[in-house]
């Protein structure tokens, strides 16, 4: 079966009901999406299939088809965060960061549907991402943010103004 995730091609030879989150973990090495409750239940291992979010513990490999894969891996480096990326770390939200690189999948994607969301809005996207650590104010506070960036993205020039809204 042909695989891409994060851009690059990959040949891999298992049973077609194996989960998503094995394939990428422990086929390709891809270690960001975690393993939380294995049942499509805490998002701990939310990655993207064509652009929508899915609980790859739940996400048979025969279901991917020729569909791109994106994790966390795939959204931006150390040295390019994603505007997401960047709010994480300047809220600095992670406590133990189990969950969150589901979380921030599941954010990049709230965003790229809505914007502008309301403070109800991410409540009710991320209801399905679990913290038991409760970094939850952070989440919100580095969604409002990266909010706050992606509207600033002209997507005519592809770039970031540089000058504030007044
Ligand atoms: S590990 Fe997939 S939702 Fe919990
Ligand atoms: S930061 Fe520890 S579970 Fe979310």
């Amino acid at each position: 079966m042909k695989l891409n995730v994060n851009g690059q091609s990959y040949d891999v030879d298992v049973p077609p009901e194996m989960p998503l989150l094995w394939v990428l973990r422990d086929e390709l090495n891809i270690k960001g999406p975690k393993f939380g409750c294995g049942i499509a239940q805490c998002g701990a291992c939310t990655v993207h299939v064509a652009g929508n979010p899915v609980r790859s513990c739940s996400f048979p490999i025969s279901a991917v088809q020729e569909q791109e894969i994106t994790t966390i891996e795939g959204l931006g480096s150390p040295e390019a965060m994603s505007a997401v990326q960047a709010a994480w770390v300047e809220h600095q939200v992670p406590q133990c960061g189990y969950c969150q690189s589901g979380q921030i999948m599941s954010a990049t994607a709230l965003l790229a549907n809505n914007p502008n969301p309301s403070d109800e809005d991410i409540d009710r996207y991320m209801s399905g991402n679990l913290c038991r650590c409760g970094t939850y104010p952070r989440i919100r506070a580095a969604i409002k943010t990266a909010a706050a960036t992606v509207q600033q993205f002209d997507p005519q020039t592809d770039s970031v103004e540089q000058e504030q809204a007044s």
